[in-house]
């Protein structure tokens, strides 16, 4: 949630600058700004709207001056005051000297801002920010200390979560960084260096990266590098190597980011199990476990905690550990589960999912966890990110970075990473036998080529969207492994189509939902032939008798259910567990088509971010 950059070297700031921010977009795009080092004053440049609409001020001002090799930008997902210019970042202190740029909340910020104001200092926005730039300025002032050392203090007085970038007036050749509770990454190139909220703008110039840790800060001053803590103490930085393709971050002929990322995913799934396990052997290997793999076997129960989509993929997960390995798991969303009390044994397993690996609420309930002694394991995406840094062990997903704000293949490779843990825990409790754990692994090896044949229903969804694009409302429901996948459908649409859904237990549907049913209201069965089929069946001739209109997934060749319902998108024959991988991908690209028949902004819906990283 809104994404900070930065540029301090030899070459113009403004271009790489802009170009960080639109890498950063997906993070927040309700106002983007930028501050430059000018000789004697700091110019800021700022505008309510998405990056573009900062771009096209500039562009169009005959008094731009934009030449520095210094400066830091950002793009705001907004918390505290609304999306207007003068609530944009970056924000200068009242008397011009100090610019910052912060992604967070900065929860005494009232408290600061009092003490400040009695000090005669005026607040032009209404942001949380806006305290740092006074407090630094005051503290410079009054103290006379360096600015980095202003800053540090500053953060002293500061509670809650941030990541900062910050210039001084009179230090033009400085930038300082500090990190608690929000990601930043230090790009080092040749005599220059590049600050970002993820590593998206950096590799295009270099693949060395520092990640500052919490409680960090860095000083980038006269093209030296020196990190401490917020508490005075001199780090030694870890200079890691970043494996990403800059290709990964473009849309590849694609209208979308989120088209390009449904259609990789026959590719990604691939990567989610490169390595990792074989049919021909029935084994399983995650190396990223190994070290901790006798808390992982003796697990009695387990407990999954994520958010978002994530969240729906640990739902599945639940049905893959409980039917497959006969493991007890609880899934729960990490917002509530953080403030809770909750019970953990020592014997519990605890795995956290996020696409990010920044998501706060998921970040909290790790934490929380571990304050309470138990073993946490991560499926995340983003390498180097908070989460996989704060879990004891953990398995990336491997889906290459997701840039749509509505997550799909990150969801599929989840859902491959977390059978995958769970076959690893079924060879060693022996729950099923040899030649069913090939079986399914083979099945697994499978379902690229079955999402690549399954993605040829491209058009057919296409078609059955113009007939729903004008709908109000949807109802998803499904049984079983279909239930999650209920939910998830439904948080697609209404993620990027602003369209009311709801997911929904099939057979729950009589408690209530079904009152909603009549001829305007299109239900989304995922009905494949499995398990349950004839129950699913069953709920779906209910909802045929109160006149609504069926949407069925069907298993291909089902000629039962084309009786039946209105339309019908056929998946591949599998096994129930892998249901989820193919038939997400009409429920996928359901939504996509409705959201672009709508004009909606795809891959920035409104009020969303990719990476939420505030509570
Ligand atoms: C946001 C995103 C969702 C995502 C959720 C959890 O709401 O828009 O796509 O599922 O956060 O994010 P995480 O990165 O933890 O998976």
């Amino acid at each position: 949630m809104c994404g900070i950059v930065g540029y301090i070297g030899k070459k113009e700031a403004w271009p790489i600058l802009i170009k960080g921010l639109e890498r950063l977009e997906y993070r927040g795009y309700d106002s983007a700004g930028v501050a430059l080092m000018n000789p004697g004053e700091i110019l800021v440049y700022k505008k309510k709207g998405k990056v573009s609409e900062l771009s096209k001020f500039v562009k169009n001002k005959s008094d731009k001056n934009i030449g520095g090799t210094v400066g830091i930008a950002h793009t705001r997902w907004a918390t505290h005051g609304e999306p207007s210019d003068v609530n944009a970042h970056p924000h200068l202190s009242m008397g011009g000297n100090i610019a910052v740029v912060h992604n967070g909340i900065i929860e005494n910020y009232l408290s600061i801002k009092k003490v400040l104001i009695e000090k005669g200092y005026k607040f032009k926005s209404d942001t949380d920010t806006e305290v740092i730039s006074n407090l630094i300025e005051d503290i410079v002032k009054s103290t006379k200390v360096s600015f980095d050392e202003a800053v540090r203090l500053a953060l002293l007085e500061v509670v809650g979560a941030y990541a900062i970038a910050v210039l001084s007036k009179d230090d033009p050749e400085t930038i300082v960084i500090a990190k608690k509770g929000s990601p930043v990454v230090i790009g080092i190139g040749d005599g220059e260096y590049f600050i970002a909220s993820d590593a998206t703008p950096i590799i295009e110039y270099t693949d060395k990266v520092i990640y500052l840790d919490d409680n960090e800060m860095a000083i980038i001053k006269n093209k030296k590098l020196v990190v401490k803590t917020i508490g005075n103490e001199i780090k030694n930085p870890y200079i890691q190597k970043l494996e990403m393709k800059i290709e990964e971050l473009e849309k590849g002929g694609f209208p979308h980011f989120m088209l390009k990322e449904i259609y990789e995913q026959p590719r990604s799934i691939k990567d989610s199990m490169r390595g990792r396990e074989s049919a021909k052997d029935g084994v399983v290997k995650l190396g990223g476990i190994e070290s901790f793999q006798d808390k992982f076997f003796n697990a009695k129960r387990i407990i999954i905690l994520a958010c978002g989509t994530s969240w729906h993929a640990g739902l599945e997960a639940k049905y893959f550990f409980e039917e497959i390995s006969k493991t007890p798991t609880i899934v729960e969303y990490a917002s509530e589960f953080r403030y809770r009390n909750p019970v953990i044994y020592p014997n519990d397993l605890v795995i956290v999912i996020s696409q990010s690996g920044e998501t706060a609420d998921t970040l909290a309930a790790l934490n929380l966890v571990k304050e309470k002694g138990a073993t946490v394991f991560g499926v995340c995406n983003v390498v180097g990110s908070s989460i996989p840094r704060a879990t004891d062990a953990g398995v990336y997903t491997h889906a290459g970075p997701e840039i749509g704000v509505a997550s799909t293949k990150a969801f599929t490779a989840q859902l491959t990473v977390l059978l995958l843990m769970c076959l690893l825990l079924v060879n060693k409790k022996e729950t099923l036998n040899k030649k069913e754990i090939k079986k399914l692994l083979e099945e697994l090896e499978n379902i690229p080529e079955k999402v690549e044949k399954t993605l040829l229903c491209n058009e057919k969804v296409k078609k059955i969207a113009e007939k729903f694009k004008n709908i109000k409302n949807f109802i998803y429901l499904g049984r079983g492994y279909g239930f999650p996948l209920a939910l998830e459908g439904a948080l697609k649409v209404k993620e990027i189509s602003y369209i009311h859904a709801e997911g929904y237990p099939a057979a729950e549907m009589k408690h209530g939902p079904i009152a909603l049913v009549d001829e305007n209201m299109p239900v989304v069965f995922i009905a494949n032939r499995g398990k349950l089929y004839e129950k699913v069946v069953s709920n779906m001739m209910e909802v045929k008798a109160r006149k609504g209109v069926v949407i069925a997934i069907i298993t291909e060749g089902d000629e039962n259910i084309k009786k039946i319902a209105d339309f019908w998108i056929e998946i591949p024959e599998t096994s129930d567990v892998l249901v989820p991988f193919v038939a997400s991908i009409p429920l996928q690209l359901l939504a996509y088509h409705l959201a672009s028949l709508r004009g909606c902004d795809i891959d920035k819906p409104r009020n969303l971010a990719k990476s939420v990283t505030v509570e």
